[in-house]
């Protein structure tokens, strides 16, 4: 049975770094894929896969048992060759080799960039948003942000735990390069007492200094800074404060346990749903496109105007953090 407007076979990738949820999507796909009479077929490793033919032929079975694992079974890739005319080249050639008439790209920006170029050499594209950083514009939800701030959240908790029996002040670097909303919802999931976003930080260490002394005179017992990666240097941050307050002050560094772990049911859902959505619009013949969640609903946009978005980070959580951290 072939699919709807011409379509016969879909390829399905992930690419730049994984984020929990991605598996509930590529089965979403493979699926529904095979319920609308398509073949599916996965390509490995992101663009790197593209470009070295590493393409497998997917069957209901090969997503069996992957809804609740963490990572990506078709396994992912930072590819440095698609930022390369030839690069961009070979992969559209090998996907027209390939037949795929319509090619899933699950990963963040970066790799809507890839998709783009691709629909530029004729490949029709649809994007499905997937990063724990939560920095796609043109979405309010990235598949893999509520797994890894719930994870980070736990171990926040527990770094607080101590940092409490000790009276100490604790920096914990969360990740987040350029964006900082995993930084800011760890900030008000924990009640840090000051967060560091590479989108607002202005390097003024006095200021931090001087909120700590502060608060230790208001009787607080711990301080809590969350800094993103994007600014990191929490260790040399962590002796300047404590030579500067004279206070215990220790630093951790989350690091990638952050982008493992079983994704959670929003993850789960919302991957599903987007991995639906995009092989339907496919089947509707709609070229280009991005899956996205708009104001609490699963829509799309053109691929082009969706790279041209904007997001700012969220000022009034971020006066509401400051008004809290007392
Ligand atoms: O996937 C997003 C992200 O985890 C960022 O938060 C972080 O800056 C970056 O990836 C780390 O990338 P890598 O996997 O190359 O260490």
């Amino acid at each position: 049975m072939a699919g709807k407007k011409g379509i016969k076979t879909i390829g399905v990738l992930t690419s730049g770094g994984d984020a929990p949820g991605m598996n509930a999507a590529i089965r979403a796909v493979v699926r529904s894929g095979i319920s609308h009479g398509l073949n599916v077929k996965g390509i490995r490793r992101g663009y790197t896969g593209l470009i070295n033919k590493d393409i497998i032929d997917m069957e209901a079975r090969s997503v069996s048992d992957i809804i609740q694992r963490g990572g990506t079974v078709l396994q992912t890739a930072r590819c440095q060759e698609m930022l390369t005319e030839e690069g961009v080249q070979k992969a559209a050639d090998n996907a027209k080799d390939a037949g795929i008439d319509g090619l899933v790209v699950i990963g963040g920006d970066g790799s809507f960039k890839g998709a783009l170029a691709l629909s530029k050499h004729g490949i029709n594209v649809v994007g499905i948003p997937g990063t724990i950083d939560l920095d796609v514009s043109c979405s309010d939800y990235t598949i893999g942000f509520d797994t890894a701030v719930n994870t980070a959240m736990e171990a926040i908790d527990k770094v607080r735990d101590t940092s409490t029996s000790h009276q100490r002040c604790s920096i914990i670097e969360v990740m987040g390069r350029n964006a900082g909303y995993l930084a800011l919802w760890c900030g008000l999931a924990n009640g840090a007492e000051d967060i560091l976003l590479p989108e607002i930080y202005d390097y003024d260490e006095q200021q931090i200094v001087d909120h700590i002394l502060a608060n230790r005179k208001r009787g607080k017992k711990h301080h809590i800074i969350i800094n993103a990666e994007g600014i990191g240097h929490s260790i040399g941050m962590a002796q300047r404060i404590e030579a500067a307050t004279g206070l215990e002050t220790r630093a951790t560094i989350l690091g990638h346990m952050q982008r493992g772990g079983s994704p959670t049911c929003k993850d789960r859902v919302t991957a599903t749903t987007m991995g639906c959505y995009a092989v339907d619009i496919l089947c509707e013949g709609k070229k280009s496109r991005v899956v996205v969640e708009k104001d609490g609903h699963i829509t799309d946009f053109d691929i082009d105007e969706a790279l041209a978005m904007q997001k700012d980070i969220p000022e009034y959580q971020v006066a509401i953090s400051r008004s809290l951290a007392i």
